[in-house]
């Protein structure tokens, strides 16, 4: 019997494991530097951000990890417009300086949702470090602080981003080949919103 192969699905690699790895010691060696002195709140946001949250920590000195989740996806590959707090994190964060780790910013709704919620409850800052940031895709504004690679408005999956739970253990990003979400799940698919040609 043939083993199904993840690779296969992927029409072509985006950013390599090797350019991930630089990307992660560029951005926390960029934060440890702005952040000198402090011990800032790395707030990761599950699932995605879990890869790219632990190699950036590696390169920075002090710092505590909490974790959230929201969603505006709803396991399809178009944004739903609502976003819903899942896991809400574990800790008192009033007067504390929080840096945002996201897999990817696509609408800025998830972002938006979270920055709101973290200073109604008193944050002294907050910043966001994503590794990847999807400009074209914004329907809200949302500035991403710390950019791991601006990516082209195409669905990707890999190093933490999923399509239905799986891809996140790719350990590069790449563009999902059209035929696996058109022909098992075409329903949840908003054409107009898609392109792998850039
Ligand atoms: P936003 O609220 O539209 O900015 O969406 C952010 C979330 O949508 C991310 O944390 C991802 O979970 C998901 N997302 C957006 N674009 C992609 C993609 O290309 N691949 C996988 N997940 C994505």
């Amino acid at each position: 019997m043939t083993q199904w192969d993840m690779n296969n699905d992927i029409e072509r690699v985006l950013y390599s494991e090797a350019e991930i790895a630089a990307a992660a010691k560029r951005v926390g060696e960029e934060l440890a530097a702005d952040y000198e002195g402090r011990t800032p709140m790395i707030l990761s946001v599950l699932k995605g951000a879990v890869l790219w949250t632990v190699d950036v920590m590696r390169h920075m000195q002090y710092s505590d990890v909490e974790f959230i989740d929201v969603s505006s996806y709803h396991g399809g590959i178009a944004s739903s417009g609502e976003v819903e707090l899942n896991i809400d994190l574990q800790t008192d964060i009033e007067g504390r300086d929080i840096i945002i780790m996201e897999d990817i910013v696509d609408t800025g709704r998830s972002l938006k949702f979270m920055i709101e919620l973290l200073e109604s409850r008193g944050a002294a800052s907050v910043k966001v470090a994503s590794l990847l940031d999807k400009k074209e895709g914004r329907v809200v504004e949302a500035n991403v602080d710390y950019v791991g690679f601006d990516v082209p408005k195409a669905f990707v999956v890999g190093y933490g981003l999923d399509y239905k739970q799986l891809y996140r253990n790719l350990p590069y990003v790449g563009v999902l080949k059209r035929e696996v979400y058109d022909t098992a799940h075409a329903d949840l698919v908003d054409t107009a919103d898609i392109t792998s040609e850039h």
